[in-house]
């Protein structure tokens, strides 16, 4: 099943930024080197338009409502993981804020940078792990051939050609990140003491 690959691949590019931001929201509390702003603005932008131009629509339109719609019983987890998506487009504007104060006032506003990345990082993965676990097997155990073929098609982007000019943004998006950030996470320059 191409959808249920591909909902398994977009959240694995997810996690992996999130997990680089999170090493690097940690890197950022050594007052005494400056962070690449870059990087983190890029990583964030990522985190924020790719679940929510890309992935969450997918999911709310073509699997959820077929979910529903075979399975009664899946309306709750289904409702709870729309709320979601929602809630998540809320916190991670918590996230831009709290960028946008780091950067302007830093060394100021670290922690609060930091504290907001983990929260942001610990929902969406909740919220991943509870599609992985809950709404996947069920999708797999109630939707029928039809029910796959319809979806596979809605989620195959070269059947959708502006679907595909977006992730093909998003790939791009993804490839800047991993050269802007430091080890571990990317490819990018070290972080240096302020004024060496
Ligand atoms: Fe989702
Ligand atoms: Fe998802």
């Amino acid at each position: 099943m191409l959808a249920i690959q591909k909902i398994r691949d977009e959240h694995r590019s997810i996690s992996a930024v999130l997990h680089g931001l999170k090493q690097l929201a940690r890197d950022a509390q050594d007052a005494r080197v400056k962070p690449g702003f870059e990087a983190l603005r890029a990583m964030i932008r990522y985190i924020d338009e790719y679940p929510e131009r890309l992935h969450h629509p997918k999911e709310d339109e073509h699997l959820f409502s077929r979910v529903e719609a075979r399975a009664p019983q899946a309306r709750a987890l289904v409702a709870a993981l729309k709320a979601e998506h929602v809630e998540g487009a809320r916190l991670v504007r918590d996230l831009e804020r709290a960028l946008v104060f780091f950067e302007e006032g830093w060394p100021a506003g670290a922690r609060e940078f930091l504290a907001a990345v983990d929260a942001y990082a610990e929902f969406h993965w909740q919220h991943m792990r509870k599609e992985e676990n809950e709404l996947m097997p069920l999708a797999e155990k109630v939707l029928t051939p039809e029910d796959w073929r319809a979806i596979d098609t809605a989620f195959d982007v070269n059947q959708d050609p502006i679907a595909g000019i977006r992730e093909r943004d998003f790939e791009a998006l993804f490839t800047k990140i991993v050269n802007l950030a430091p080890a571990p996470v990317g490819f990018g320059e070290r972080w240096r003491k302020a004024g060496a």
